[in-house]
């Protein structure tokens, strides 16, 4: 099989797989980094977002061969400490139910803060639109957008 160096959160990393293997499987299964999620395996649920060069990308659907060259982040990237501001405000809200969306949905949130340092609600509305939540933590994922922003 081909090997690809990919970069993720700062460190590079050589993988021995095929060359449309999700960037998912190559996080979760050949690097044990287990925080990026899988839902459904189609773009659909957000479950599996990381960053790719700044932008929420859904790992699931990105071939690894696509990501060489570039900037991965994952949750696990988010920050040193658990201190983002979005990972911060997470907490100060207790956005959580079942927790299991929750780190495609801070990842979700980083980016668009990243693009859109002050967003309106409708602003939050349509960049968090790709990211479900079955426990319906949607409210208090607005209000904790709001208070990383501030
Ligand atoms: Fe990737 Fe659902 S698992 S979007």
């Amino acid at each position: 099989m081909p090997e690809f160096t990919i970069n993720i959160n700062g460190k590079d990393h050589v993988v021995d797989v095929l060359e449309d293997t999700p960037l998912l499987w190559v996080i979760r299964d050949e690097l044990q980094m287990k925080g990026t999620k899988f839902g459904c395996g189609k773009a659909l649920c957000g479950a599996c977002t990381v960053h790719f060069n700044g932008n929420a990308t859904r790992s699931c659907s990105f071939p690894v061969s696509a990501s060489v060259g570039g900037k991965i982040t994952t949750i696990e990237g988010l920050s040193d400490n658990g201190d983002h501001p979005v990972q911060k405000a997470w907490m100060e809200h207790n956005v959580p139910q079942c927790g299991y969306c929750q780190p495609g949905q801070m990842m979700s949130a980083a980016a668009l803060l990243n693009a859109n340092p002050s967003p309106t609600d409708a602003d939050i509305d349509a960049g968090m639109a790709g990211n479900l939540c079955r426990c319906g933590t949607y409210t208090r994922i607005k209000a904790a957008i709001h208070t990383a922003a501030k």
